[in-house]
């Protein structure tokens, strides 16, 4: 055999070996399928409803704090576990809004973004074979984030139109290998809002189990029709075991500043910053501190971000009924979980791939929000935080669609 023949199999040897040593865990999982939704939208050059950025500007105050931020030369690394004026910020409005007192000192880590806190959060309190409970349909980082840290997940079902879960199904998922719950309220992609009881029975789990709630709560103020907001470290027995995750993104408008954090009693923040410091350093230092004035924004600010997004709600469910979907209304949150059986497809894939390709809209399948792909295979999810002139357009597209 001549050595060029030879050639392709040694290549292939040494891919093979490069191979074995790559993670196992990131072959787990797969590209996040939100945002390759948004770059197929770029492609067919269709509306975006995937993922979830508002396409209008954000406050005007806000991005001036932030330019002045700079100009002030707040341009260096902030303290590892956030700027010490952002962590007061976020402590004064926590117990402003839902009453539970923090110790910034020891309490509160600012991250890169929510999505770091989440991680940050598993990575710090997981041991390998730690379960988590986790409700589905879920937001897709939640997948990612149990493989990455080690965790073993357990799913539990929303079931739509009310996306109720089932007690016994619950308290079946926790035992004495559970370590924490993840709780996304009020929740992507379905809109629900957990109510107080149902937190409570969440919450008396937990104490039977000992296990942490980590609360995903980043749509605290997108919220409708008089719906209230809890948190879950507010009830009575939770105040120490909640790890509560929010976030600057979705309440400000400015999901790429990359500003979020995680609020643990001290000995799960432990961890939690030792894992946050070493993966990050810190949130960018000038927009930390354009945080501080947005967190004390009066309520008129949160109010009127919230009638505006149901208004855009509103408007959208007319767009999606008239053009056939069944859908599940949202109770906060910005977006509208769908019901695809009126179109004669397949599945929730084929169907999305036409919507972006054929008809100019891209919306995210069901199935990347479930383990098991065919429990969302009649289902889609659209997003409305955006201008009324993407609406429109979203509207006209949405038109030429047929259903069977
Ligand atoms: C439930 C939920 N959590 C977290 C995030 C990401 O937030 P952040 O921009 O703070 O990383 C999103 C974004 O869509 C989300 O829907």
């Amino acid at each position: 055999m001549s050595a060029t023949e030879g050639q392709p199999a040694f290549a292939s040897r040494v891919a093979t070996a490069a191979k074995k040593v790559l993670s196992t865990k990131a072959e787990r999982f797969t590209e996040s399928v939100i945002r390759e939704m948004t770059r197929l939208a770029f492609e067919h050059n269709a509306v975006n409803m995937a993922q979830g950025y508002p396409d209008y500007p954000a406050p005007a105050e806000i991005k001036e704090a932030a330019r002045q931020a700079i100009a002030d030369d707040y341009n260096q690394y902030a303290i590892t576990w956030g700027a010490k004026e952002l962590r007061d910020a976020i402590a004064r409005k926590f117990e402003r809004t839902q009453g539970v007192r923090v110790d910034p000192e020891r309490e509160v880590t600012v991250c890169c973004g929510s999505t770091e806190a989440m991680m940050a959060t598993m990575m710090g309190i997981i041991n390998p074979g730690d379960e988590v409970v986790i409700f589905e349909p879920h937001y897709e980082n939640y997948g990612p984030d149990t493989i990455l840290s080690g965790a073993s997940p357990r799913f539990v079902q929303l079931r739509p139109p009310d996306w109720s879960f089932d007690r016994e199904e619950l308290a079946r998922a926790f035992g004495p290998r559970t370590k924490a719950i993840i709780v996304n309220t009020p929740n992507n992609p379905t809109g629900k809002v957990f109510s107080r009881e149902e937190l409570e029975y969440i919450r008396d789990l937990c104490v039977r189990w000992n296990a942490f709630a980590v609360t995903d709560e980043i749509y605290e103020h997108i919220i409708y029709d008089g719906t209230r907001h809890i948190s879950m470290a507010s009830l009575d027995g939770m105040r120490d075991r909640t790890i509560t995750i929010n976030g600057m993104s979705k309440t400000y408008s400015v999901t790429g500043w990359r500003v979020g954090w995680v609020i643990a009693p001290p000995d799960a923040a432990t961890p939690i910053r030792k894992v946050h410091d070493f993966m990050t350093v810190g949130a960018a230092a000038p927009l930390q501190q354009a945080g501080v004035m947005a967190l004390e924004l009066p309520p008129s600010y949160y109010q009127k971000l919230a009638e505006g997004y149901q208004a855009k709600r509103d408007r959208m469910l007319g767009i999606l009924t008239g053009a056939g979907f069944r859908c599940f209304k949202p109770s906060g949150a910005y977006y509208i979980m769908t019901d695809i059986s009126n179109f004669d497809f397949p599945d929730d894939v084929s169907f999305a791939q036409n919507l972006v390709e054929k008809i100019g809209v891209a919306a995210v399948p069901g199935s990347s929000f479930y383990d098991d792909p065919t429990m969302g295979a009649r289902q889609v999810r659209f997003t409305f935080c955006k201008k009324e002139s993407t609406l429109a357009a979203c509207a006209e597209k949405l038109s030429r669609l047929r259903p069977s």
